[in-house]
Order: C-alpha cells, then structure tokens, then sequence
C-alpha cells in the first residue's frame, strides 16, 4: 500500500485538475459574485446564474471541504476569505486566472507530453498557433488573460525606484492591461506614460487608465514589440515579458528597447528569479505553465544579467526581494 502520507500527498496531484475545473466553474458561473453580500440559498444561487440546483448544491458542499465555501445551514453557502477571491471585484481576484486555466491552459496542457517529446509547446499543438497570436484573434481570451495579469497587480519594488522621481516620461512595453502604469502615475503626478501592447490588452488599459482617470497623461500604441518599440522615453519597463519567451526572443525585445531608447534612459525589467537551487513553489509553476504554453522559462539572475549584457545593456542593480519572495527588479543601462 506504501506510505500514507505519500499517497494521499500524490493523488492530491493527479487530481488537482478536477479541483481546478471546479474552480473554474464557479468562476465562470459567477457564483462568488453572487455571494458577495453573504450567505444565500442554494436554490437562489442556482436561478440567478443558471445552474442545476443539485449539481451546484453537490460542488459548493464538496468544495467546502477545500476551504472556499462554508456551509451555513438552512442559509446556504457563504464565502470563505479564499473563496472571496473568485470575485470580479475584490483587490487581488483570482477569477480571471481560474477562467484562463479552466479553459485554454487546461485545453493544452492535455497535450504536455507533446511538449516532452519535442520540446515545444503544448499550446501550439492544440490550439494551432503561438499564445500571444492565439490571444491576438480572441478579443475575449485577450480580455480575460489582460485582467487576469492585472489583477496580480504591480510589484510593490517599483514605487520605490527613485529615477521615476524626476523622469519625464515612462514607457511600459508589454505593459499588459495598464495597471503597473496607472500605479507609477498616480504616485508620480508630473510624469507621462506610454503603453505597447497587443490590441486586446490595449482595449483593457484604455478601460482602466479611463477608470482612473488617468488617460490624459498616457498614450496607448497597439503593437509589436518585435516590430517598433516608442523612443524618447526616460524609462522603459519590461515587467513580467521577458519570462515569456526562449533566449533569442528575449534578446530580440531588448535588441528593439535598446534601438528605441534614449542613451540616457534607463531600463527596468522586472521579474520572478528562479534561485540556483530552484527557488519557491510559484517560481515551479509559472515556469511550468511557460514549458508548456510558450517556450518561455524563468531564469536565474545570472541568466537574466547575460541576456541584458547580449542585447547591449549594462546592469547597474538587482534590487532585494520585495512583495513576493522570488520578485526582482533589474536596474540597466546601454552600453
Ligand atoms: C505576462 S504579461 C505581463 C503584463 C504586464 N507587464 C504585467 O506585468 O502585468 C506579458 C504581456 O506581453 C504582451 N505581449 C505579448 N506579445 C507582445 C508583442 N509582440 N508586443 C507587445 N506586447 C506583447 C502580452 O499581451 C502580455 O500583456
């Protein structure tokens, strides 16, 4: 029979898929959204978003027994504090991201054992076409992938980067759905900002620099980072892009950054560091998720410091942690 512990803590694995499509339905159902003011029935629940009031009754039941519901009698099911996190609208949601992995991540990562045997990624295979093209001709896709970014919201090391104190303008590229940049102009009043980005994520950054009322000191550009990067800026920013592609991309973005900028600029790239000895769970699983979605990886600083120093830029600094362990942020200049 083997070990207990051993057991129980392997077929939790192989059966972590299950628990994330239940995830996803809930998610995808709205039904967090529908508890946001408390407990409810299980019947209204099921009227109101259009579930089976049996099947619904069976999975908030089940999952609470993982922490996200508890069961409040004749009252229903209300949420717990990791339940509140399906929400649309709470700081930090997770229903983006339970969507994106119920549905394309799921759909590819059936094909993973593609990925072992040729080295390329399972999101190809399945759904025909790289990622970010895939996303390109999927507004809705591109929608839920821009917010599910946004919500993770921006690496608190940035508002502490003094050259944003007296730069003029700031230029995110691949800046995703505009929340790193509402950040840095709201603590930055006299500065401007500059969004490249994909079409789709530019329609989310629009919304949302709107909604902050910021969009009259930003410009938002649709387009390739492969193609033309906006020059005249006095900071780039590269969060969270570069870990999405494999060393001849990634160099290729600087390549364009570098050719862009000003010689007086500086560049930040901001990322998650896998340390030489591995580095924490959510380091494993976002470099997972790159094996098999987009031949990106995440690297050590070492690697990121070569890839800068190939595409012509010399590192000034890696800040020390802040806000999530593994998180970094890598002062560069042109060479
Ligand atoms: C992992 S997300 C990071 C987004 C944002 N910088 C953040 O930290 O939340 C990577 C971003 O790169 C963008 N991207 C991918 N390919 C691109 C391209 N060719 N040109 C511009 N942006 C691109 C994606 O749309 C996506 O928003």
């Amino acid at each position: 029979m083997g070990d207990t512990f051993a057991r129980k803590r392997l077929l939790g694995l192989v059966s972590g898929g299950v628990l994330a499509q239940c995830c996803y339905a809930v998610a995808e159902l709205g039904v967090a959204d529908l508890l946001a003011g408390g407990a409810r029935p299980v019947s209204e629940l099921a009227a109101e978003c259009g579930a089976d009031p049996v099947a619904l009754d069976r999975l908030l039941g089940d999952l609470a027994h993982f922490g996200l519901f508890r069961h409040c009698g004749a009252d229903g099911y209300e949420l717990t504090s990791v339940g509140e996190l399906l929400r649309t609208d709470v700081l930090g949601s997770l229903r983006q991201t339970a969507i994106m992995h119920g549905e394309e991540v799921a759909r590819a990562f059936v094909a993973i054992t593609h990925t072992m045997r040729t080295g390329l990624p399972a999101f190809d295979a399945v759904h025909g076409r790289p990622f970010y093209d895939y996303l390109n001709e999927h507004p809705v896709v591109a929608n839920t992938m821009a917010e599910a970014m946004g919500a993770v919201g921006p690496p608190p090391v940035l508002a502490r980067y003094r050259p944003l104190d007296s730069a003029g303008t700031v230029v995110d590229v691949g800046g995703g759905d505009g929340g790193l940049l509402a950040a840095v102009l709201t603590a930055h009043p006299a500065l401007r900002g500059v969004l490249l980005e994909l079409p789709g994520a530019v329609r989310a950054a629009r919304v949302r620099l709107t909604d902050a009322g910021l969009l009259d000191r930003a410009e938002l550009v649709a387009g390739s980072f492969f193609d033309d990067v906006p020059g005249g800026g006095d900071v780039y920013v590269l969060a969270r892009v570069l870990h999405n592609w494999a060393d001849e991309h990634a160099v290729a973005i600087l390549h364009r950054v570098r050719q862009a900028m000003p010689d007086r600029a500086r560049l930040i790239v901001l990322e998650r560091f896998r340390s030489e000895g591995g580095g924490s769970v959510t380091t494993a699983m976002v470099d997972l998720l790159m094996l098999g979605l987009m031949d990106g990886r995440q690297r050590t600083e070492a690697e990121y410091v070569a890839l800068l120093d190939q595409a012509g830029f010399k590192v000034l600094a890696v800040a020390p942690p802040a806000g999530e362990p593994d998180d970094r942020l890598i002062e560069a200049i042109p060479r």
